[in-house]
């Protein structure tokens, strides 16, 4: 007891030695972003429980949550695939003002993005993709930006301009959106990464970011290098003043063209195909059976020999050899005999057809089934 005592107290005197030391503003600012936390979770629901309780200290024992080296600001917060969904209210997130990396993907927040938490001064990473924020992108954001990552959400409105103010900005995602408008000419120095495909931007690609490959524009109504020549700007050779609409997808028009020309070829060769099939079946079933016509009696001796092996195979030696001997009557049938019996019995081919060979056996009982 008394060591334990011991103990406190100078956990205590430690803990308050460090308050005095470094001032109450430290303490005070983990405390604001403990409060922004907690706000935060209890306004947005989520699938999987976080562990964050006001009992536990946030820096150690939170889940997705990182701090500062001396444990006095978060600075990340990793929360991919725990299920929030709708929105984040603003005066929660926000607040977190020392914030670096906002880890949020995979989850279904809806909304607009959150802008208060996306001028944060201090951010430098942010993965909103895979969730379904709505509205535009911000127009300021945070200069302090390093990557940003806003992809498979549903974003509308332009590539806002403020991010050419975003210098030390190295990655860019914004794909699977529905952004719209022109490819701002931003001067990036540091971007490596960028991706601007599947949105409904148009326009060319400008000069500045020519030198990424062509897959960070596809799915866009984009031409222009390095992407395909613009069909638009092709000129119309046709002397006559058509009135033709222009073309509304110039990009990449010959897909389009292959894949229906692929379309139809594929169905006439789906039809003719089976057609073929199927006359050759007719001449097959035709020739078969003006065989067995021809043939006719001199069959029926040699029969019991097959007939006794024919079924074998169909029917193999395995266990639920009583379930397989059961044969199944159409209703209203006062027939009852079984797979032996029918075995037993003396058998003729009537004739084969595409279907399989038709036999006409007699019963003990005297009763003829075909
Ligand atoms: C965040 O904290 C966890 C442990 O709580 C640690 O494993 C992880 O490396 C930290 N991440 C960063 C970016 O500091
Ligand atoms: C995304 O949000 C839009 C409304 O903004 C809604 O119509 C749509 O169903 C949502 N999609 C998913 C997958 O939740
Ligand atoms: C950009 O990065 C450099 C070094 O990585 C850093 O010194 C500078 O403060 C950053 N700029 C901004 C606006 O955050
Ligand atoms: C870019 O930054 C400058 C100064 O840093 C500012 O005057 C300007 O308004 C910013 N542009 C945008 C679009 O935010
Ligand atoms: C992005 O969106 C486009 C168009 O909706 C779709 O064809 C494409 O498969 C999506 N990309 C991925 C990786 O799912
Ligand atoms: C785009 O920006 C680059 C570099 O800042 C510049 O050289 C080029 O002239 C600009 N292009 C257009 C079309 O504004
Ligand atoms: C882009 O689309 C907008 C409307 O959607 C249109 O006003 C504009 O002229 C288009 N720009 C180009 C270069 O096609
Ligand atoms: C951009 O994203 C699309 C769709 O997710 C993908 O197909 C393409 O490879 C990506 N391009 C680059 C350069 O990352």
């Amino acid at each position: 007891m008394k060591t334990v005592e011991m103990k406190l107290a100078s956990y205590f005197a430690a803990f308050a030695s460090l308050f005095l030391c470094c001032g109450s503003g430290t303490v005070a600012d983990l405390d604001l972003d403990e409060q922004a936390l907690l706000q935060f979770s209890a306004t947005v629901p989520h699938g999987r429980k976080l562990n964050w309780s006001p009992a536990t200290p946030v820096c150690t024992s939170w889940v997705g949550i990182n701090c500062t080296k001396d444990g006095s600001r978060v600075i990340a917060l990793h929360l991919p695939g725990v299920g929030l969904h709708g929105q984040i209210p603003a005066n929660t997130l926000g607040k977190l003002d020392a914030l670096m990396i906002l880890s949020l993907r995979s989850n279904r927040l809806s909304g607009n993005l959150p802008s208060d938490v996306l001028s944060l001064s201090t951010l430098r990473y942010v993965y909103l993709q895979l969730n379904n924020f709505s509205g535009d992108i911000p127009s300021s954001l945070p200069p302090s930006l390093d990557f940003l990552d806003l992809t498979f959400n549903s974003l509308t409105g332009n590539i806002p301009t403020a991010i050419q103010n975003l210098t030390n900005l190295t990655g860019l995602n914004l794909q699977n959106n529905s952004l719209t408008g022109p490819i701002p000419n931003f001067s990036l120095p540091r971007l490596r990464l960028l991706n601007l495909s599947y949105n409904h931007l148009n326009g060319s690609v400008p000069s500045s970011f020519q030198k990424f490959p062509a897959s960070s524009f596809v799915g866009n109504h984009i031409c222009g290098p390095p992407l395909n020549q613009c069909l638009t700007i092709s000129p119309s050779p046709s002397p006559s003043p058509t009135n033709f609409p222009p073309p509304t997808v110039p990009e990449n028009p010959r897909r389009d063209s292959h894949k229906k020309l692929s379309i139809g070829a594929i169905i006439a060769i789906g039809v003719t195909g089976s057609a073929l099939v199927f006359f050759l079946l007719l001449i097959l079933v035709l020739s078969c059976l003006k065989k067995k016509r021809y043939q006719g009696g001199a069959l029926t001796s040699k029969v019991k020999g097959g007939r006794s092996e024919k079924p074998k195979e169909d029917f193999g030696s395995e266990v639920q050899e009583a379930e397989k001997n059961k044969l199944v009557f159409f209703e209203g049938c006062s027939y009852n005999f079984d797979l032996e019996d029918l075995l037993r019995a003396s058998a003729e081919v009537l004739g084969k057809g595409s279907y399989g060979t038709t036999y006409k056996a007699i019963l003990e009982e005297g009763i003829t089934v075909v």
